[in-house]
């Protein structure tokens, strides 16, 4: 059916071209590009069956990028790098006129910023060049997101309040580790608070707002209203919405390494000498920290992300909540990968799918709910994403 490029050879990007390689009547055929090409290769021989071509590739850098996309010509360009990335990945498709798909939204490396408006400036351009870009196509955004479109779709008038919840419960060993890239992990979760209501944006500090909230076959977990991306886009593309907010449990061991991280300055992004080199501590932090993608080997429990949402059907107040639980052990048999990185990456394959099989090809540059959620929510069920749903029962939100 068609040809993908996946650029990133980590945690995502193992369980992306996993996913496709066990799928050759869609994805006919797969190149997996990254910084160090010996990563893609280990990748690529542990799948076998000469399925996965690799390829170095610089995703800093445009031309780089080009001459890849050239050679190999793929139908969709999948993005697991860094967001960092996300840019110059999107001037390359679009200089070669072809589509892209990924799992989270720019950043600037200077500044802890998530905002979709570096990405939604390119909506005229891929229009413009008949190519699709799809945004945050992992779980969160991504699965919540469709979740929220599904619901919207089929079982509300109106939506009013969302709640996306994630919880994770399980656990690995180590006394500290992030389950994606530090980095990127550590910058997010040490951001200021933020969540919408009645059309405005409350800031918080970090962590301010927290109650504990039960997990379906988990139970109660602490859980810490926080930022999260696909919020921005959620409140506008459904603007019946008069509250919507994100919660993350963490545990007291992990906040309180967080915070000595930030005390003594580890967690910082502005570069600082030492030794005549200019390193940037957040960095350095993430070359001594465990590497995600070995967390795997001995992760157990699960993992259990969803939305709670109250709105409006037939007149009548509803409640609804939909989420699938993900354990992290029948991940890591699966595909060598903890739980987390899986439910990013099975969405990110699925997306792909989508567009190849033209149910989610339009051109544009669009979120994820913008599409139809119902071809996705059939493919979650059958890739090994299954979800539940319960109605009218106390969202405790
Ligand atoms: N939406 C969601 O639910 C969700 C959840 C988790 C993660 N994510 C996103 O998924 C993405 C991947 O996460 P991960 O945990 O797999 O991260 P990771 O393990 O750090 O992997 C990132 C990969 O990108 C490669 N890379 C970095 N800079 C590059 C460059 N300039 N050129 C080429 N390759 C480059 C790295 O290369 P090296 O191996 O050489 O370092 C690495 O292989 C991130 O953007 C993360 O934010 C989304």
């Amino acid at each position: 059916m068609g040809k993908v490029l996946v650029i990133g050879a980590g945690g995502v990007g193992t369980v992306v071209v996993h996913k496709m390689a066990s799928l050759p009547e869609v994805f006919t055929d797969i190149m997996l590009a990254s910084r160090t090409k010996s990563k893609c290769d280990a990748i690529a021989r542990k799948i076998g069956g000469d399925r996965v071509k690799t390829a170095q590739v610089d995703a800093d850098n445009v031309p780089q990028l080009v001459a890849l996309i050239r050679t190999f010509k793929p139908d969709i360009v999948v993005n697991v790098a860094l967001p960092y990335q996300d840019l110059t990945i999107m001037d390359a498709c679009l200089e070669t006129e072809t589509s892209y798909l990924d799992t989270a939204n720019y950043e600037p490396r200077d500044e802890a910023r998530f905002e979709y408006k570096w990405q939604w400036a390119y909506r005229e351009r891929f229009r413009d060049a008949g190519i699709t870009a799809i945004l945050g196509c992992g779980f969160d955004p991504g699965v919540t997101s469709v979740f929220t479109a599904y619901a919207a779709k089929h079982h509300f008038d109106e939506i009013h309040y969302l709640d996306i919840v994630d919880c994770n419960a399980g656990e690995h060993g180590k006394a500290f580790a992030t389950n994606f890239n530090p980095e990127i992990n550590i910058r997010e979760v040490t951001q200021k608070g933020k969540y919408f209501e009645n059309g405005q944006w409350i800031e918080t500090e970090p962590h301010e707002i927290h109650k504990p909230l039960t997990y379906p076959g988990i139970g109660p977990k602490e859980s810490y209203l926080i930022y999260h991306e696909e919020l921005e886009s959620l409140v506008k593309n459904f603007p019946t919405l008069k509250r919507a907010r994100f919660w993350m449990t963490f545990g007291q061991e992990y906040l309180t390494h967080l915070r000595v991280i930030q005390n003594i300055g580890m967690a910082g992004i502005d570069p600082i000498l030492y030794e005549g080199h200019e390193i940037v501590p957040i960095q350095f932090l993430k070359a001594v920290l465990p590497n995600p993608g070995d967390l795997g080997k001995d992760y157990k429990g699960w993992t259990s992300i969803g939305c709670r949402i109250r709105g409006v059907k037939g007149g009548k107040e509803k409640t609804y909540y939909i989420y699938n639980n993900c354990s992290h052990e029948v991940a890591y048999a699966e595909t060598g990968t903890q739980a987390v990185s899986y439910t990013t990456g099975v969405p990110a394959m699925i997306g792909a799918m989508m567009y190849l099989k033209k149910l989610w090809k339009k051109p544009g540059v669009f979120n994820v709910e913008e599409f139809d959620p119902d071809p996705f929510m059939d493919a979650l069920n059958q890739h090994g994403l299954p979800w539940n749903e319960i109605h009218d029962a106390d969202l405790e939100l």
